[in-house]
């Protein structure tokens, strides 16, 4: 029998898919399967009624502590940003296509099925990722392939009985998962306008948001995060905490204007409270713990990381050699932060770390452990090129 694996979310585009492999791509076996990194609980729910209801064999695979661990942990360790935002969507479709391939091989079957357009960022990541992984796969993009356009698929949606939420799915497009939430689509096509704020569900306005200032402190060991506010929980439900922390005082909305693989700028909206508060945190603790030098460098390995996770080239052997320093920097990533969240801001107010490159002793104004005296030489000659070259200069 004509088997197909589609990485289904339950939405519009992979909904379509459905009746599209079995009418235009003669496939009569459809396996579904949703990857849950932290999406809406409700959508999870609603993409395997959907696929009980056009008749595929469904799968949910719960991915919510590995993304974590794996996936939300490497990227904070890295710093991992792009274009002022933390990395969310991109660092959960190696994921998401992974576990696809897993059920796959199970499954034996080699064909797979997306729902990505052809703008987009996913395209790229997902099949990468699937052809990494299964050098034999055989993949289809239908809505790329068929060029088709979102009017053209609410028609064909209702000619095939496949269930749509006008509502939401008319207006914007969201991407979620626990490390972030992405918004775009609808009135923010037009980068002019102010978001308007029912697209925010993670982060609280001025108005509501606490009316006096929350501290929170964050432990960390080996670069990554183990408690918040003395609470030890797993990676996804700090990952949670740090959400519900954040976003009830307006931290994490971000509004930017992306530039995509393909070269298409978009405007994009993010909210991603609790990753904001934990690479506030990391940062903090980074600069307590490592030298200048290492941090000069480490913020080069960590722009290259995250232009290699951003294009989602996850198994990469650059990204190998990046995560090898990144790593080894981490081992000295202990201690705990103290922020202060009010109104949307976000203040780092205190650090401390048992492998801080810090002495008060020594930097104190008070010390005499400090001989004075011995800087004189140093600053004698410092920048005694500067001083050549300007008597050249007036030489000439
Ligand atoms: N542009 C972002 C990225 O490529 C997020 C895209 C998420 N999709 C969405 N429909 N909001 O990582």
């Amino acid at each position: 029998m004509k088997s197909v694996i589609l990485v289904y979310s339950g939405g519009l585009d992979t909904s379509i898919c459905i009746p599209l492999m079995r009418e235009e791509y003669g496939y009569e076996r459809i396996v579904t399967v949703t990857v849950d990194v932290g999406q809406p609980a409700e959508d999870i729910k609603q993409a395997a009624e959907k696929a009980a209801q056009m008749g595929t064999e469904h799968f949910t695979v719960d991915a919510k502590e590995e993304f974590a661990k794996e996936y939300c942990w490497a990227s904070l360790r890295a710093n991992g940003e792009y274009q002022g935002y933390p990395l969310s969507t991109a660092i959960a479709r190696p994921i998401i296509a992974a576990k696809a391939v897993e059920l796959a091989n199970r499954l034996k079957i080699t064909s797979f099925a997306h729902g990505c357009t052809g703008k987009g960022n996913d395209q790229f990541r997902i099949e990468y990722t699937i052809r990494a992984l299964c050098p034999q796969a055989t993949i289809h993009a239908p809505i790329r392939e068929k060029n088709l356009t979102r009017s053209w698929e609410i028609d064909y949606a209702k000619k095939h009985n496949v269930p749509i939420q006008q509502s939401l799915e008319k207006i914007w497009s969201i991407d979620e998962n626990l490390w972030g939430r992405s918004i775009e689509g609808g009135e923010l096509e037009n980068p002019e306008k102010a978001p308007p704020e029912v697209i925010f569900q993670w982060t609280k306005g001025f108005e509501t948001s606490g009316h006096t200032p929350r501290e929170v402190k964050v432990a960390f060991s080996a670069g990554v995060p183990v408690s918040i506010d003395g609470e030890k929980t797993s990676p996804a439900q700090l990952v949670n905490r740090a959400n519900q922390i954040a976003g009830d005082n307006g931290v994490g909305r971000i509004d930017v204007m992306e530039d995509r693989l393909l070269g298409l700028k978009v405007r994009e909206n993010y909210e991603c409270p609790g990753a904001i508060l934990l690479l506030a945190a990391h940062k903090a603790l980074e600069a307590l713990v490592l030298s200048r030098e290492e941090q000069r460098f480490k913020r080069l390995v960590d722009q290259e990381w995250a232009q290699l996770a951003y294009s989602g080239l996850w198994w990469d052997p650059f990204k190998d050699d990046l995560d090898a320093f990144i790593e080894k920097t981490q081992e000295r990533v202990e201690g705990e932060v103290t922020l202060r969240l009010f109104k949307g801001s976000l203040q780092v107010i205190g650090r401390k770390s048992p492998w801080a490159l810090y002495s008060q002793e020594l930097a104190s104004f008070d010390t005499t452990t400090f001989e004075q005296n011995d800087a004189t030489g140093m600053v004698k000659q410092f920048g005694l090129a500067s001083r050549l070259y300007l008597s050249l200069k007036g030489k000439k």
